[in-house]
């Protein structure tokens, strides 16, 4: 059973830490981004340990954020990914996340060039 073991609050940043069976199973976090004071962005990521994906704690995880997100007055919440990560990118739309953009060949992995997308979702 998932179980949310901890956060922590800083002034530009907000870390969740998950655990099952009393081990640490998973991170997300998101960074305020503070360009501009009165358009607040939160730039997430994430991630689920392997053998424990699949199980809905990533989407867990992200609800819990867009939560935050509301309470730390954010307007809008950015997450990039490979556009090769399939499952990452199923996530993100699941939970409200919209393509707002592609980086062309921002990755090199094992010699092949890998787009990155850009995602985004309105908060407030
Ligand atoms: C991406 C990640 C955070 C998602 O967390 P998770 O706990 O595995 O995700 P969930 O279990 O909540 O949801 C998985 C969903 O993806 C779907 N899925 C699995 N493989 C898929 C694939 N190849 N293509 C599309 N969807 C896929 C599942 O069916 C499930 O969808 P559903 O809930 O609608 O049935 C996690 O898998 C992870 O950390 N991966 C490795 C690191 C990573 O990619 N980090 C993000 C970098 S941007």
């Amino acid at each position: 059973m998932l179980e949310v073991i901890a956060h922590l609050e800083r002034d530009e940043d907000f870390v969740l830490a998950a655990e099952v069976d009393k081990k640490v199973v998973a991170l997300a976090e998101f960074k305020i981004k503070k360009g501009d004071k009165e358009h607040p962005i939160g730039a997430i990521r994430i991630i689920v340990k392997k053998g424990y994906r699949n199980l809905g704690i990533g989407t867990e995880l992200l609800r819990i954020l867009m939560e935050q997100a509301v309470f730390f007055g954010l307007r809008k919440m950015t997450i990039n990914a490979f556009t090769t990560n399939k499952r990452a990118i199923h996530v993100y739309k699941k939970v409200g996340f919209i393509e707002t953009g592609i980086i062309p060949e921002r990755h090199l992995r094992q010699g092949k060039l890998i787009d990155e997308i850009i995602m985004e979702k309105q908060i407030c």
